[in-house]
């Protein structure tokens, strides 16, 4: 049973360590850039697994509608909150020793039952898991179609500004 009010985060942004966060501060700029609250935390599946799963298992109780998990490596993060949870679970690959192709291939091959909606590897996959959390979202939170109507408006109209190449 979801509990969201206005000051609850919608959406929860977890990271395995901190050397994940220089990355995953696109997630929580674009979010905070839509105007949704959320919350950011470092917990991992490997070196905290405790916590972690005392914080899956939270967060429909707290009203969190969608989860963000970023991890590198062996990238189980997203995959056991996956398991522990029936919010939507996004998943963000870090780059690594080996370009990110252990942590894209760790987050993305779930078993059939339990789904990671995993995103690109690093920055790009981090500034998606903001906007795709937004489209999951919008349907219950019309502000925050708006704001996500508002990004692919002036995103599309600054291409179009600049569009000759020799200028920039
Ligand atoms: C993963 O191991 C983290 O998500 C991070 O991407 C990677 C390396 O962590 P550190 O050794 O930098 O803490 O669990």
């Amino acid at each position: 049973m979801s509990q969201n009010t206005e000051a609850t985060p919608l959406v929860a942004v977890i990271m395995g360590s901190q050397s994940d966060w220089n990355v995953m501060k696109n997630a929580v700029d674009t979010l905070e850039a839509l105007g949704i609250l959320c919350e950011a935390k470092i917990l991992s599946a490997h070196r905290t697994p405790d916590a972690a799963l005392k914080f899956a298992v939270g967060l429909q109780g707290r009203g969190v509608e969608v989860l963000i998990a970023a991890a590198g490596g062996a990238a189980h993060l997203a995959g056991v909150m996956a398991a522990h949870t029936m919010i939507p679970v996004l998943g963000v690959p870090m780059e690594s020793k080996i370009n990110g192709l252990d942590s894209l291939l760790a987050t993305v091959q779930m078993p059939a039952g339990i789904p990671v909606g995993t995103l690109a590897i690093g920055k790009a996959g981090a500034i998606n898991s903001a906007l795709l959390s937004a489209a999951i979202l919008a349907g219950r939170h019309p502000k925050i179609a708006s704001a996500l109507a508002e990004f692919r408006k002036n995103q599309t109209e600054k291409i179009e500004a600049n569009s000759d190449p020799r200028k920039a």
